[in-house]
């Protein structure tokens, strides 16, 4: 039987390949030098850290790449293969990984959240002023979609993507998130570098809604 497309690849062009799993396989493996990178963590963690990786395998299958080890670089990013770029999330019930060659996207970042709102006082400490403002509108307006963890998992799916290129940290005070009813977000980076032209300032997002979750992507696409 012809496997369903994972979910995440509606919020991905073509050039994306995608896996995920709504729950963790029994018989995960890991390439030494990922078990290594681990080291003593508990089930859960081991569990979704293997479940994730196997989505990322699939993820490079699709570009009709060998299984490679995904270990953890510098910040936590994993190392994709030679001329791959790509990115992992793990929530409650939901692991998923995407990747693409880098001729065609430049960096990407992808997130996981549970469609629910943020717990009390997130939302303050992760939102600029304009985001502040831009959530209570959608919210009036569009008040089935929680806004506010939206927000959070754009940010995050930002960080994702930028954090790769720069190897350079960004808050949530870094980037301002202009999400759109239609699914899609775009992403402006604050930091001075961006500003000065030295690295990517703008994003382009998209999200939506499904099984109870919030899944966000951001990209830039590749240098031609
Ligand atoms: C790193 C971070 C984004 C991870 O997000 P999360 O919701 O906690 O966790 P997720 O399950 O969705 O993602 C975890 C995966 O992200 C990936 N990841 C971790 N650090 C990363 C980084 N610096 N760059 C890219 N990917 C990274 C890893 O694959 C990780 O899974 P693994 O450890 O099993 O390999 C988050 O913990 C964080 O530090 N956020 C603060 C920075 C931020 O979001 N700024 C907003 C800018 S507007």
């Amino acid at each position: 039987m012809r496997q369903a497309a994972p979910v995440i690849d509606e919020i991905l062009p073509a050039a994306v390949s995608g896996g995920e799993s709504f729950g963790d396989a029994a018989d995960g493996w890991l390439f030494p030098e990922e078990n290594a990178a681990l080291g003593q963590v508990g089930e859960a963690r081991r569990r979704e850290y293997t479940t994730v990786r196997h989505c990322a395998r699939r993820a490079l299958g699709g570009l009709g790449i060998a299984p490679a080890p995904l270990a953890p670089g510098a910040g936590g990013a994993p190392r994709w293969p030679e001329g791959v770029v790509g990115s992992m999330t793990h929530c409650a019930g939901y692991r998923a990984a995407v990747a693409a060659r880098r001729s065609d996207v430049r960096t990407l970042g992808i997130d996981a959240e549970p469609h629910a709102p943020l717990p009390e006082g997130v939302l303050g400490f992760i939102a600029l002023p304009e985001e502040l403002s831009q959530v209570a509108h959608f919210t009036r307006r569009c008040p089935e979609v929680h806004w506010d963890r939206l927000l959070f998992c754009a940010k995050e799916a930002v960080y994702k993507a930028w954090f790769p290129v720069t190897h350079t940290w960004l808050g949530f005070d870094g980037a301002v998130i202009s999400p759109a009813p239609e699914g899609t977000f775009h992403a402006r980076v604050l930091a001075q570098e961006a500003q000065q032209g030295r690295v990517p300032s703008e994003f382009a997002g998209r999200w939506m809604v499904r099984n109870g979750l919030v899944l966000a992507s951001a990209l830039l696409p590749g240098e031609v």
